[in-house]
């Protein structure tokens, strides 16, 4: 089978694929170069986008480039490639966190179904029903972060609950602290940069009991600039781990994060995202022991699913400015 032209446009396409991830507050921390002799696109974290004070280590920008990587593979395999991912290929160049080479597709290689999963997926933070997801669906979910070499645990009540607390006091540490939540606030519904950062209208109502520690992404928490509703009562929740935590486990489970997301939109699963217990080290500990019935683990991602209201879309930075030359 040949392989589509890698022209322009073709390029463009699966650029703007992969910048449809999702991203730590939509930073986007991702710059894309293709070399054309080895028709490999080339993914190098971008130092401007990062958050020093939320994601000291980049552990996030990581997360967030494994899922730009992720729909790339999506997008590639769509359009007839077959798309071949390395991970920290060049060790004496960290920024190149990964590259994808667009091979040629075997003969009747199946895409993966996902790519137009890639557009409609958009974080929900709106309260979900309480209508629990099929068991053969969580496991269809968990394979997925198994395919990508991650592990999704689904916590049992008690288990959730601990989740919670752990989430609930690591969004109280936040907003105690000047320097995140200016990082995060500058970030919402910025007037200066309409491509970057949350719109308000992405940023969601905040849970009236309290119980749900729903991003404050603004750190104010004023109930009139954030309207307050009643959030499910169980909420059905996913941890994403690894058995390692180096960097290409990060990558690893934003591919597997991704992936897992992607499957939910198919499936017509909303997702939201709790990643504030994973900004604290101590708290991100103490989940990497659940649940208590499992092997000890690196928690990678809290997941929220459920069925409810579709996201609206967020901004994205234009294909060309995170395009590198001589593409
Ligand atoms: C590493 C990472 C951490 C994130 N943390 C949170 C979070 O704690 N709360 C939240 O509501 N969304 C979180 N998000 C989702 C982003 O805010 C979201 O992907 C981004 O704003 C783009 O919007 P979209 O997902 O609708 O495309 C996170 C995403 C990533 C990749």
């Amino acid at each position: 089978m040949s392989s589509p032209t890698l022209d322009a446009p073709a390029v463009e396409r699966l650029v703007a694929a992969a910048v449809a991830a999702p991203s730590l507050h939509n930073t986007q921390p991702w710059r894309f170069r293709l070399d054309t002799d080895t028709r490999t696109v080339r993914i190098d974290a971008a130092a401007d986008r990062a958050l020093r004070h939320t994601d000291p280590v980049g552990r996030a920008v990581h997360l967030s480039v494994g899922c730009a990587v992720l729909n790339l593979r999506v997008a590639a395999a769509h359009f007839g490639w077959e798309p071949v991912p390395r991970l920290l290929p060049c060790p004496d160049r960290p920024a190149l966190l990964a590259t994808v080479r667009l091979a040629e597709a075997v003969r009747g290689a199946p895409s993966t179904g996902l790519y137009e999963a890639v557009w409609r997926r958009h974080s929900s933070r709106f309260p979900f029903s309480g209508r629990p997801l099929p068991t053969d669906l969580l496991a269809e979910l968990a394979e997925a972060a198994h395919l990508e070499g991650a592990t999704l645990r689904f916590p049992g009540r008690k288990d959730t609950e601990r989740v919670l607390r752990a989430t609930r006091e690591a969004e109280w540490r936040n907003r105690a602290d000047a320097d995140r939540a200016a990082e995060s606030r500058r970030l919402v519904g910025s007037p200066h940069s309409r491509s970057l950062g949350l719109p308000s209208a992405a940023v969601g109502p905040q849970d009236a009991l309290d119980r749900m520690p729903m991003r404050d992404f603004g750190a104010h928490r004023h109930p009139e600039v954030l309207p307050a509703r009643t959030f499910e009562t169980r909420p059905t929740l996913a941890l994403l781990s690894t058995t390692h935590d180096r960097r290409t486990d990060w990558l690893r489970a934003g591919q597997a994060l991704e992936h897992v997301l992607l499957l939910a939109t198919r499936r017509g699963v909303r997702a939201s995202l709790f990643h504030q217990a994973m900004e604290w080290p101590d708290l991100r500990r103490a989940l990497d022991g659940l649940p208590t019935d499992g092997p000890r683990v690196y928690t990678q991602m809290v997941i929220r699913l459920g069925y409810g209201p579709e996201g609206p879309a967020s901004p994205r930075r234009p294909v060309e400015e995170v395009v590198d030359a001589d593409v």
